[in-house]
């Protein structure tokens, strides 16, 4: 048998984080839900994504996941904390803006943070900078727009660009040399970034990190499996529209996606 991690996210962002996934664990079974049904949860309450986080885990665990990756940095700041309490017995692994590696990387001392209104105005965010800031400054940048231009797999498009550069702007203006990916769409744009903002800007994303910890923990938490030599599978479940997210998941994969629809209690 094989091992089984469950992964989710507000939507196809959280592939982000799959491919690293798939990278430190070749051999184990990969469930992902986008819950599109509900994307974005930038806007959202804390309660409502918590509510959601809760239901996308019961069905994880449901198909047999014996860790969890919330592959989602706004859902972190919302829902980590109550999974982790109400799911002691297994895994769970957050993942939230990369303020460490930023603040090591930046020459100018300032670092710049495009994330989901929802995580930086979150508790976390705020006790993640106290805690690593130091003497670097940071600025801000909600980015409304942004997961919706990833969902729809416009990637590259003017309507993006657009996005990408009134956000950029004003991180660039006060000095930022690193931009934290603090959402886990946006590696997605990465590319357009490094267009609009110079080759020279460093930008630091957490879905390595977020892989390495998730091996780390399987391997120490969990009861050993026979290594029999077979490639792990992924499924791919949505709470939204199949077509289109078996379009948009194939393309960001990077091979075909077959995608299955949540069932509807967990919808
Ligand atoms: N991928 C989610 C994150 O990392 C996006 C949140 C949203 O749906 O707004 O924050």
């Amino acid at each position: 048998m094989r091992r089984v991690i469950g992964v989710f996210d507000s939507g196809v962002g959280g592939l982000s984080v799959l491919h690293h996934i798939r990278e430190a664990l070749p051999d184990a079974d990969l469930i992902y839900v986008a819950d599109s049904g509900h994307v974005p949860y930038g806007d959202k309450s804390p309660a409502y994504i918590e509510s959601r986080a809760m239901t996308l885990t019961r069905f994880l665990l449901d198909q047999g996941a014996e860790a969890i990756v919330i592959a989602c940095n706004t859902a972190t700041a919302a829902a980590a904390h109550t999974l982790r309490d109400q799911f002691s017995d297994i895994p769970i692994v957050a993942m939230e803006p990369a303020v460490k590696p930023a603040v090591a990387a930046t020459k100018s001392g300032v670092v710049g943070v495009l994330a989901t209104i929802g995580t930086l105005e979150s508790a976390r965010f705020a006790a993640l900078l106290e805690r690593y800031a130091g003497n670097v400054k940071i600025v801000t940048q909600g980015c409304p727009g942004l997961v919706e231009a990833v969902e729809r797999g416009d990637l590259r498009g003017l309507e993006t660009r657009r996005l990408v550069e009134r956000y950029t702007a004003p991180l660039l203006k006060a000095g930022a040399d690193t931009l934290i990916l603090g959402c886990t769409h946006y590696p997605f744009v990465a590319p357009l970034i490094r267009e609009v903002a110079g080759e020279q800007v460093v930008l630091v994303d957490t879905g390595a990190a977020v892989a390495r910890e998730l091996k780390r923990r399987v391997d120490t938490e969990l009861p050993p499996r026979d290594k029999n030599g077979t490639a792990g599978v992924e499924s791919f479940y949505t709470s939204g529209e199949v077509e289109p997210a078996t379009r948009i998941m194939s393309l960001l994969w990077q091979r075909d996606a077959t995608v299955q629809a949540l069932p509807p209690r967990f919808c």
